[in-house]
């Protein structure tokens, strides 16, 4: 079986070539069962282990490992761990072993750059970014793929953070700079994404430029949230997989309190990818998308670190 660590990972994932493999990916589509999710921890030490399989029939399964350790920071050791398996689909031979923790930012990314061909504005040059982590430090260069990104504004909770990618975005060819207004930040840009871990909305509907394009990466679970509901109800609103209507509070908590319908939803990106749903209605419409994330991308991105 070949290994390939991160920095191969990383390598065999450039975003010129994951972009498409993922939009093939899902016009192609994939069998994804829901993911198991197992408290194996103690209250002393908790671990929570999320297993993701998928399968498609260009001759792959893969099954993607996620452990989650809260714990670790205490240890001076990284809060989640994962690796992704990569199977022949009809022997069962296992023939890669992937770094997840690449594979998961690398294709969270791309879904989202994915997602902003079809729905921001093709003339979109400014980027607001919310969340400059792992996964946020790579949306200026996943999306400079498929828009003609310039100018880039940085915003996090931790300015160290953002002050460290402003000048690797400045080092690569973007005007960058870091924001503290995120009101005017948000209002400046074609397209804005968060990428954090809040469980306050960061981004009010009211702040967002006709036209612009809103994308949600970061919350995961019913109490996190990155927007608010006006952000989501008052604009065309596509998601990632049907997932997101149970999982992020972005959408749950507009859904309970009545104020956002399920049926709102314009479309997922398989339905974008498949155009075979509407995008915007007109040039000052505001889309948005909101995403959770799938095993469908993990499975492609794996392929294309194996097969190149
Ligand atoms: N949708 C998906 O497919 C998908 C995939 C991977 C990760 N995620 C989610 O995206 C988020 C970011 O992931 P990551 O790997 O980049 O994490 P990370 O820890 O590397 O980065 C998170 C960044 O957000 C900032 N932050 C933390 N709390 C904040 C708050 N309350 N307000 C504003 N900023 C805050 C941190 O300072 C950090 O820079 C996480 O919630 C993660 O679970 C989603």
């Amino acid at each position: 079986m070949r290994i390939y660590a991160s920095e191969e990972t990383r390598e065999a994932l450039p975003f010129s070539r994951l972009i498409p493999v993922l939009e093939s990916m899902f016009k192609h589509g994939c069998t994804t069962p829901r993911r198991h999710i197992h408290d194996i921890g103690t209250p002393e030490t908790p671990l929570t282990t999320l297993i993701m399989p998928a399968w498609s029939d260009v001759g792959f399964m893969g099954i993607k490992t996620v452990n989650i350790a809260p714990n670790n920071a205490s240890k001076s050791l990284p809060g989640l761990f994962s690796t992704y398996t990569l199977y022949n689909r009809d022997t069962g031979e296992p023939v890669a072993q992937v770094d997840g923790n690449e594979i998961t930012s690398r294709r969270t990314a791309a879904a989202s750059a994915l997602a902003a061909k079809f729905l921001a504005s093709p003339s979109s040059s400014r980027l607001t970014l919310l969340g400059a982590g792992r996964v946020g430090s790579l949306i200026p260069y996943a999306y400079r793929e498929v828009l003609p990104i310039e100018e880039v504004a940085v915003w996090d909770i931790n300015p160290v953070a953002s002050e460290r990618l402003v000048m690797q975005l400045n080092q690569d060819g973007f005007k960058a700079r870091a924001v503290e207004d995120l009101q005017m930040a948000v209002s400046w840009a074609d397209a804005i994404t968060c990428a954090t871990l809040s469980t306050q909305p960061l981004v009010k509907g009211a702040w967002l430029s006709p036209g612009s394009h809103l994308d949600l990466i970061g919350s995961f679970t019913p109490s996190m949230r990155e927007a608010d509901t006006d952000a989501v109800v008052a604009n065309a609103l596509f998601i990632d997989t049907e997932e997101a209507l149970e999982k992020s509070g972005d959408l749950t908590q507009p859904i309970h309190s009545g104020a956002l319908s399920p049926d709102a939803v314009i479309g997922t990106l398989e339905d974008l990818c498949l155009r075979r749903c509407p995008t915007r209605s007109s040039q000052q419409e505001c889309t948005v998308f909101k995403a959770v994330g799938t095993a469908l991308e993990d499975l492609a991105a794996a392929i294309l670190v194996h097969q190149g």
